[in-house]
């Protein structure tokens, strides 16, 4: 044989030899990202309930709770002790609750030992309150922000901000429920009897590495942390038994990057009441509902004497390709939560017709729009920058905002202060899991959403609201912008950072 001849057949067998071992590598990175607990959870563990945060009321009305945040540890698995963030407590946190109307006020505590924010999630109120990157609280320190409660009966939540840290804060266990009621709301023959036929329903994905958690994210995992298996308000493999007929899930995705198809085992139809910003005009059934992370659903569920079955999260392919869709979740289960009813239910009214009016605008009255592209690399081709305002509206003015997904990874869009219209996704009018009060909506890869809002204020040029992708990794990576609420003809000021602080 040549020199020449044996060189190339060398080179072929390397080139062969590296082919396969990248093709295997792909292949079981392929196969090992996907993930399932269907048919294999025990539901051996009683659902813990968050409690309902105390609170005092001070001689001008105001209401007011106090939230402290600490580590701690939890025992999530007998016997295995996993270091933990929480408020109040070990792990998440109370379940805040006021009346439109009201005035409200939190104590916030910062115990752990870096700095930190408590955003509120939903809520409409001045931006100096907001809790956003801009409220950070020093180890040590207590911020008290108040406001007065101004929109409908909701589920809104909170959670931590600081910018660039928001997914470990949350990982570690800050978050909590914050719900809302007005009078209208409290006259509705809805399922309301909290912890009981009213439960809330926290669902985070999370991964174990011996007594620890694993945060880490996976290989090829664009979005961010995936976990191995969910849990509902902190509780492993959990069961609930239930003694009411109709049963009222308030679901919040307060997962970090993961996207569920929520639905029941036995496919069974539900009652979808309400979204991110309160009761829909009216129920819509359907089987399906999906949370994108931040995202809420109440859905109302029905059932039968001694019955049993399971909230699930389904396979669903709302990600463009295949490999997006493994890679992002789209292909994983879980068995999320087991409904008991006991052998005898008291008996539920029918739901009602009609339940709420959607103060959210239609898009009619909007003076103009913008555009938002998605990239992982920013929003408008921009990195979120503390001391950048990069939208200027004016306040009681509505506008339609055009958000488009440029990426073949799925993103949301989630924007403070306000409650949206969906007024469009792809062109087409939304389904109807989407024609309610949303503050953040799920955007598929490459599609587009148009929404509609109004800015109600107060204005301040000085401190900005955030908009941002609410896969939390993403956020930390800069897609994120910030907005300022001026007077007509007013000019958007100078943002003070701490960070700017801390350079004098
Ligand atoms: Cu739930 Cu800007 O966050
Ligand atoms: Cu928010
Ligand atoms: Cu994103």
């Amino acid at each position: 044989m040549s020199r020449l001849k044996r060189v190339l057949i060398v080179v072929t067998v390397v080139v062969a030899v590296i082919a396969l071992a990248l093709g295997g590598g792909a292949l079981w990175l392929y196969s090992d990202a996907k993930v399932s607990t269907v048919g294999s959870t025990e539901f051996d563990n009683e659902l813990s309930v968050p409690p309902l945060a105390k609170s005092t009321v001070t001689s001008d009305g105001t209401r007011v709770f106090d939230l402290t945040m600490q580590a701690g540890e939890k025992e999530f698995r007998a016997g295995k002790k996993t270091p933990t963030w929480g408020f109040n407590g070990d792990y998440l946190g109370p379940t805040l609750r006021a009346a439109r109307g009201e005035k409200v006020a939190v104590k916030v505590r910062n115990k752990l030992g870096e700095a930190s924010t408590v955003h509120w999630h939903g809520m409409h109120l001045p931006a100096k309150m907001d809790g956003g990157p801009h409220q950070m609280v020093a180890p040590g320190a207590t911020w008290r922000p108040h406001w007065k409660v101004d929109q409908p009966a909701a589920t809104l939540w909170y959670h931590p901000h600081p910018h660039g840290k928001t997914e470990k804060h949350v990982q570690r266990g800050l978050a909590g429920m914050f719900l809302l009621d007005d009078a209208a709301a409290d006259r509705l023959a809805l399922p309301k009897k909290y912890g009981v036929d009213d439960l809330p329903v926290i669902v985070q994905d999370v991964r174990f590495d011996g007594s620890k958690f694993d945060h880490g994210h996976k290989m090829m995992q664009d979005t961010g942390f995936l976990g191995d298996r969910t849990m509902v308000n902190g509780t492993l493999d959990p069961y609930k038994e239930v003694g009411d007929e109709l049963v009222r899930l308030r679901l919040l995705n307060g997962s970090t990057a993961r996207i569920y198809d929520f639905g029941f085992s036995d496919d069974r139809e539900f009652a979808l009441i309400g979204t991110d910003g309160g009761l829909l005009e009216k129920a819509a059934r359907m089987d399906r509902i999906r949370l994108s992370p931040g995202e809420r659903a109440e859905i109302v569920v029905h059932m039968k004497p001694g019955e049993r079955t399971v909230l699930r999260s389904f396979p669903h392919d709302s990600f463009g390709d295949f490999w997006q869709k493994r890679f992002a979740g789209g292909d994983d289960s879980f068995d999320v939560l087991q409904l008991r009813a006991k052998k005898t239910l008291r008996d539920s009214p029918e739901l009602p017709g009609a339940l709420g009016e959607l103060e959210v605008p239609d898009g009619s009255d909007s003076v103009r729009g913008r555009f938002f592209g998605l990239l992982t690399s920013g929003i408008n081709g921009k990195k979120m920058a503390m001391d950048r305002i990069d939208e200027t509206v004016t306040r009681g003015t509505a506008e339609t905002w055009t958000v488009r997904n440029e990426h073949s990874t799925p993103h949301n869009f989630h924007v403070h202060d306000v409650q949206f219209r969906v007024l469009e996704v792809d062109g087409k009018q939304p389904p109807p899991s989407l024609r309610g009060a949303k503050d953040t909506v799920f955007v598929p890869a490459h599609a587009t959403v148009k929404l509609a809002m109004r800015f109600e204020g107060p204005a301040d040029p000085d401190t900005p609201y955030m908009y941002h992708c609410h896969l939390l990794y993403h956020e930390d990576l800069g897609m994120m912008g910030q907005f300022v609420v001026v007077e007509k003809g007013e000019k958007a000021g100078k943002v003070r950072t701490p960070h700017s602080h801390a350079g004098h």
